[in-house]
């Protein structure tokens, strides 16, 4: 339990025992789920945390309430690792208002097999909640990231209770910057619904933002244009920095002595920013993270199987369900016998929107040779533009 502000209180709790988050993603960080009191003429508990902590969560919660009896638990977000505990909190105080919306309701009938009618209190769009000198508002935000997620303002404190939006990756006490593991989160986990982020910042535009408390990693309270700069650029699909990632898969060193020596000559021709990546090596979630960061990126792969080899069949799969776009692509295919990576790759990106793809592309017979290596050349004067 840890004293944010006079009247807040930081109740969230730390799993340093997590192997994958959400069942898929890294976390060598760990990762924190967060929850907060507001303590006013009425207080008020926003989310809970992952089953896991519920023992460790109560005893915190009752820290900070002081003694005194909670009125409200407010559910910004009903994904398990922020609802899990409702039911153990309603019956450790049976008086309680649970708040949230229609859709929130009918979720908890799913999870919990009741919609705790007794203590349930529906809130719509932009609906107020009083706790005193506290006026809580509450903002739909459906996809960010499930469709019954709202965000909670606190016009006192002009803070932000933003769900999953502006978390990260990583316990509380992770040592790390945040913008790398709040990007590999974003695009992990919101990257489909950018248009679904434009529009609740567009309801947000008339609310002054001075904290932001989210429901995963840091609460945010300096420096706050930073953190919304990010989140305006990756939620509309901007890169953050011009540059290229050369995302390659390589079965016998080939194709990524191929990679390699592109970056080479993209550095000579003076490109700064350059990522080369092995997909099959690297996290998935850190490649994609990448891929939406720099401006221009070269998919190299081998043919195989008729397709393309599998590491780069799911890195473009989770691109283009993430809604890849705005981008400029090159790229590198080998093959030793009936090359078609590049048809391949090219058609699979087809579901992403305004792609423009590089004039050169270059094909590689099993291993470089000067023609190959006078492609690569060709490819990285065009990129270095
Ligand atoms: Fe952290 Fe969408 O839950």
């Amino acid at each position: 339990m840890m004293k944010i502000t006079k009247d807040m209180r930081y109740v969230g709790v730390n799993d340093y025992e997590i192997d994958l988050f959400e069942g898929q993603f890294v976390v060598p960080k760990g990762m924190a789920y967060n929850s907060y009191v507001i303590l006013d003429e009425k207080t008020a508990v926003l989310d809970t945390v992952d089953i896991k902590f519920g023992t460790e969560w109560l005893d915190n919660v009752k820290k900070a309430l002081e003694g005194r009896a909670p009125d409200y638990l407010i559910i910004n977000h009903m994904e398990p690792d922020h609802s899990a505990n409702v039911r153990n909190f309603v019956s450790s105080y049976p008086d309680v208002k649970v708040v949230g919306n229609f859709k929130t309701f009918v979720m908890l009938s799913e999870f919990f097999g009741e919609d705790f009618a007794v203590n349930k209190v529906v809130v719509k769009e932009g609906d107020c909640l009083s706790l005193g000198k506290h006026e809580l508002t509450f903002v739909f935000a459906p996809m960010v990231h499930w469709p019954e997620v709202m965000v909670t303002y606190d016009k006192f404190d002009k803070a932000l209770y933003s769900a999953d939006a502006f978390g990260k990756f990583g316990a509380s006490d992770a040592d790390e910057a945040w913008d790398d593991e709040a990007r590999r989160y974003y695009f992990g986990i919101v990257g489909k619904y950018g248009a679904q982020v434009e529009a609740l910042f567009k309801k947000l535009s008339s609310f002054e933002i001075k904290a932001i408390y989210p429901l995963h990693g840091p609460l945010l309270s300096e420096n706050i244009s930073h953190y919304l700069d990010l989140y305006s650029k990756w939620a509309s699909y901007t890169p953050e920095i011009s540059g290229v990632m050369i995302a390659y898969t390589s079965v016998y060193g080939h194709t990524k002595e191929a990679a390699e020596l592109l970056a080479r000559e993209l550095k000579e021709n003076g490109v700064e920013n350059v990522k080369v990546c092995d997909i099959a090596r690297t996290d998935f979630a850190a490649c994609i993270a990448d891929a939406f960061r720099y401006n221009k990126i070269v998919l190299a792969t081998t043919t195989y199987n008729g397709d393309i080899f599998p590491a780069m069949r799911k890195f473009i799969d989770d691109l283009t369900e993430r809604n890849f776009k705005r981008r400029i692509v090159g790229l590198i295919e080998n093959g030793s016998w009936a090359p078609m990576a590049s048809r391949v790759m090219t058609e699979r990106l087809g579901k992403c929107k305004e792609l423009e793809f590089t004039e050169n592309t270059v094909k590689i017979r099993s291993a470089l040779n000067d023609e190959s290596r006078v492609a690569i050349k060709a490819l990285a004067d065009e990129l270095g533009k």
